[in-house]
């Protein structure tokens, strides 16, 4: 049995017998089974704890390795020794002197699958030996996504016009270092919060909310989200909005003031041609007294000629 063996038998001896009370011995604390976008990244969170008491990050080294193949690393500090189809995609995010061994892996190719495992490396002590340590027991497997998760929408059932209308569209992955953009059909004017979360070891979420004010012409309009991943690819979902108008009375109103102001509009043209009227007839009446008095003055000078006729 080699020194990795033995030491895996003795630290689940020791964490059997003293159980979870001690702390610095050889533990690692990796998330099992984490799915990747394929051309996208991942994040592996992972931590561990070790005998060697406090060590600075630069008196620790450590590799993540292909299952149990410790020659088949795909990290390690002198790149030369990492396996060519994982050289410059993997990197140690957290810092060994905390204990934190998370490792991105980025451009997921479908062959990516693990598990991988970590090991610690303690710089030699004084006793001059040099500790090391592969957590074999803590690996994590890479579930392969060929095609990106679609987004999910929530939102209420119809929009109320003139009021304020909310939609999330959420995404969930597994690469915090390189999130997913969410993008929104409608334009920017409308307010848009986004949110980062973790919803399990591993797991991240991004939700956007967007919120604006439903109008009358909006209705039965198509509101897309739209997910872009790291490495390109992207996915998306709608919703069609249904406007529901808020209660008025235009349908009454409007006719009512139209019929009231023509009615009124008739009303002064009335008065106003009666008017006209009664002026032109008061001139004719004027008109026509003066002819008939014309007339009747004419006839009055022509009766007394007549009997002179007579005579
Ligand atoms: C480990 O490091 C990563 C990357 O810097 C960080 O996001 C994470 O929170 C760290 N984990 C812990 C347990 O501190």
């Amino acid at each position: 049995m080699d020194k990795d063996g033995r030491m895996i038998i003795y630290t689940l001896l020791l964490a059997a017998i003293s159980g979870p009370v001690v702390a610095k011995e050889w533990t690692a604390n990796v998330v099992n089974e984490l799915e990747a976008l394929v051309s996208s990244c991942v994040v592996i969170p992972c931590s561990f704890t070790h005998p060697g008491g406090h060590m600075s990050s630069s008196t620790l080294r450590g590799l993540w390795h292909v299952s149990r193949h410790l020659d088949q690393r795909i990290y390690y500090d002198d790149k030369s020794r990492v396996l060519e189809n994982y050289r410059g995609r993997t990197k140690l995010l957290g810092h060994l002197g905390q204990g934190n061994c998370t490792l991105e892996i980025t451009e997921i190719k479908d062959h990516d699958n693990g598990p991988f495992c970590f090991r610690i490396e303690l710089a030699p002590t004084s006793s001059g030996t040099l500790d090391k340590f592969s957590f074999v027991q803590n690996c994590a497997k890479l579930i392969m996504q060929p095609d990106p998760p679609k987004p999910e929408m929530n939102h209420p059932k119809t929009a109320i016009q003139g009021h304020p209308f909310t939609v999330t569209c959420t995404v969930a992955h597994t690469c915090p270092t390189h999130a997913p953009k969410l993008t929104w059909s409608r334009g920017t004017e409308d307010g848009i919060t986004e949110v980062h979360r973790k919803t399990h070891s591993g797991i991240w979420e991004v939700q956007s909310i967007l919120t604006f004010i439903a109008e009358e012409k909006d209705d039965h309009s198509v509101i897309t989200c739209t997910s872009t991943f790291n490495g390109g690819r992207s996915s998306s979902e709608t919703l069609t909005l249904f406007v529901k108008r808020t209660e008025n009375y235009n349908h009454i109103i409007i006719p009512t003031v139209v019929g009231l102001g023509t009615a009124l509009i008739f009303a002064v043209f009335c008065l106003f041609m009666v008017k006209k009227y009664k002026n032109r007839i008061a001139a004719l009446q004027s008109q026509e007294g003066s002819v008939w008095n014309r007339i009747s003055r004419l006839s009055r000078r022509a009766r007394p000629v007549e009997p002179e006729d007579g005579k």
